[in-house]
């Protein structure tokens, strides 16, 4: 997985829009997992960050009548293919094209939420400080910021479980999926299981659960938790105080 701002290009964006729902493990339930997490916030205004094709987004504005979404990309043909997949749910989305890394996104309007799913391992361990950090002030009292993503194991027997975990998932989704290995296939090709990579990967830069918390924490934030996890891929949940 390689992509950036610039470097996502169409044909990785084809890549992932096609085969998305196997290279991502057990994809519907982490989406899921997502939005249950989102039950009680205080506004029902999300900011989905990094949004890719809009599916965090779709499930919270289907599940929440009165939900919002405000969908922010770096990449104008994912928000084109977000807009059009959460079109059929009403008007209730703004697009946002912007650099996760700027800060000018980060000023100006309170969420109740936000989420984010597979985009945060862009970020090295001081941008993470400063995201958290200002994803606390941008959040309502009582709002909740949940993150899907991929984590640094610890130790290399964890990381051999987490490509060996990854790598079966995509093999039963191919079949299950494609009647095949083409997924498996593009997965491979790809070098999509960042846990199989043998030197250092300029573009990911997945942090430990430990530092994930601890950072969390540092920024204010309560109810800090891990609620699921396979694969390498896990689920945090943070709560601003005051609510
Ligand atoms: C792997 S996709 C995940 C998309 C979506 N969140 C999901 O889980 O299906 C990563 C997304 O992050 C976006 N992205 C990558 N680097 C970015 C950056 N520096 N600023 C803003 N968006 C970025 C890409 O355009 C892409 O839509």
């Amino acid at each position: 997985m390689t992509e950036s701002a610039e470097t996502w290009e169409l044909s990785d964006t084809e890549v992932f829009t096609k085969y998305g729902d196997v290279f991502v493990p057990r994809r519907r339930e982490q989406i899921a997992t997502v939005c249950d997490l989102l039950a009680r916030i205080p506004d029902p205004h999300v900011l989905d960050l990094c949004c890719g094709e809009g599916r965090l987004s779709e499930e919270y504005l289907r599940r929440t009548p009165e939900g919002r979404v405000t969908l922010l990309d770096g990449s104008q043909e994912m928000l084109d293919l977000a807009a059009g997949r959460v079109a059929p749910l009403g008007d209730r989305h703004t697009l946002l094209r912007a650099d996760i890394e700027d800060r000018d996104w980060r000023t100006g309007t309170t969420y109740g939420a936000v989420v984010t799913s597979l985009a945060v391992h862009h970020l090295d361990g001081a941008g993470k400080r400063a995201l958290y950090d200002d994803i606390h002030a941008m959040l309502a009292p009582g709002g909740v910021f949940v993150m899907a993503d991929l984590v640094e194991p610890a130790g290399a027997t964890a990381r051999t479980l987490a490509g060996d975990h990854w790598e079966q998932a995509v093999r039963e989704g191919s079949q299950e999926r494609f009647g095949g290995d083409e997924a498996a296939v593009a997965f491979e090709k790809s070098e999509w299981n960042y846990y199989r990579l043998t030197g250092p990967d300029p573009f990911d830069k997945p942090s430990s659960v430990a530092e994930h918390l601890d950072w969390l924490r540092a920024a204010g934030f309560a109810e800090v938790d891990v609620v699921w996890m396979y694969a390498g891929h896990a689920v945090f949940t943070a709560r601003r105080g005051g609510n």
